[in-house]
């Protein structure tokens, strides 16, 4: 589906939407209340579709004051984000390159939550090695501050190993099953020999044991994965400082496009792509490629700011104007 529109209208706030009711919180914003329209007291978004052949009808409120809830069918959840384990949606925007050229933290972030879609069992193992090592962190502070004894942080050094070395077998496990399709996605785009490395070792007891001198100096835990990362190579160039604008593009794509297999094999269930300023900075081919592949890997919303830029015919085609979507012959 292409949404069509000028600079401004509200195409991305349109996707925006769309990532709320399907997945319980928007892909901007950790804050809700920013997803209300200015002046009002609250949001409300609802989606109606079909899971393979189940029917389903998501609606998600944001009052401001009060916070959010969300329906599934009409019957209340617990939390909105239970949208994830639902319905899967991915996104691509122009915010999500610093997933390929920001710092290590932004592809920590990403790949963790990549591994919650993939595996919804470990969806908790960052948060709860995070915990860990934020509770060695305070057990250092304390200990280095005299007010308890060095013994009192080998407990959190066994958990802070015990979990980072689950979340690092999580991590390499998700990037396995990505990084075949991430290489032949990237490849079918015109980046070659793409892989997904995974730069880290588990912790172990022993290797914290060794840091824990400098460690107390500085009141920080300085290994485990915490400070790991994953290098999106082409050959032996990383991509996070030797790809050009369009190639780190290009990258995110393929890896998008490539958890969107995944999930397939995974679940039978095609991901909701949603695909905003996407086609701008590619060449037409490329477009081409990307709108063929797009086709086969679930519904895809794409917007653009001309309808030209899709080298395809979409299935629908819509125009958006400043508060109404229509849908236009395509
Ligand atoms: N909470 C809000 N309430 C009302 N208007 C908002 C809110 N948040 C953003 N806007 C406005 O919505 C307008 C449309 O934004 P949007 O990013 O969706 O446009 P767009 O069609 O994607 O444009 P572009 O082609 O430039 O990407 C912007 O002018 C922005 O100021
Ligand atoms: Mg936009």
């Amino acid at each position: 589906m292409l949404l069509v529109g000028p600079n401004g209208v509200g195409k991305t706030n349109l996707l925006e939407g769309v990532h709320v009711a399907t997945q319980g919180f928007s892909p901007r914003t950790r804050t809700d209340s920013q997803v209300v329209r200015f002046g009002a007291d609250g949001a409300r978004a609802a989606v109606a579709g079909g899971r393979g052949d189940v029917r389903m009808e998501l609606e998600v409120t944001v009052q401001r004051g009060e916070g959010k809830r969300a329906r599934l069918n009409g019957a209340p959840l617990r939390a909105a984000e239970q949208l994830r384990t639902v319905v899967s949606t991915l996104v691509f925007t122009p915010d999500r390159l610093g997933v390929v050229k920001g710092p290590p933290a932004s592809r920590r972030a990403y790949f963790d939550r990549v591994l919650g879609r993939l595996a919804p069992a470990r969806a908790t193992l960052p948060a709860e090695y995070g915990a860990a090592v934020a509770q060695r962190n305070a057990a250092l502070r304390r200990a280095a501050g005299g007010f308890s004894g060095r013994d009192a942080i080998e407990p959190w050094s066994e958990r802070v190993a015990l979990l980072g070395a689950e979340l690092v077998a999580a991590r390499l496990d998700a990037l396995d099953q990505l990084g075949p399709s991430f290489g032949a996605r990237a490849a079918e785009l015109g980046l070659d020999h793409a892989s997904l490395r995974y730069e880290g070792e588990p912790p172990t007891q022993e290797a914290l044991a060794a840091v824990l001198d400098r460690d107390l100096e500085r009141g920080i835990t300085s290994l485990g994965p915490h400070l790991d990362d994953v290098v999106l190579a082409a050959g032996d160039r990383d991509l996070r400082n030797y790809g050009s604008q369009g190639e780190q593009r290009l990258a995110l794509l393929a890896l998008l496009l490539a958890e969107a297999e995944t999930i397939v094999d995974r679940t039978g269930v095609p991901p909701l792509l949603l695909l905003d300023d996407v086609l701008s900075e590619l060449d037409p081919e490329r477009r081409r490629i990307l709108a063929a592949r797009v086709r086969s890997a679930g519904q895809a919303l794409v917007t653009a700011t001309d309808a030209a830029m899709l080298p395809a015919t979409p299935d629908q085609l819509l125009e958006v104007t400043s508060g109404t979507v229509l849908e236009a012959a395509a």
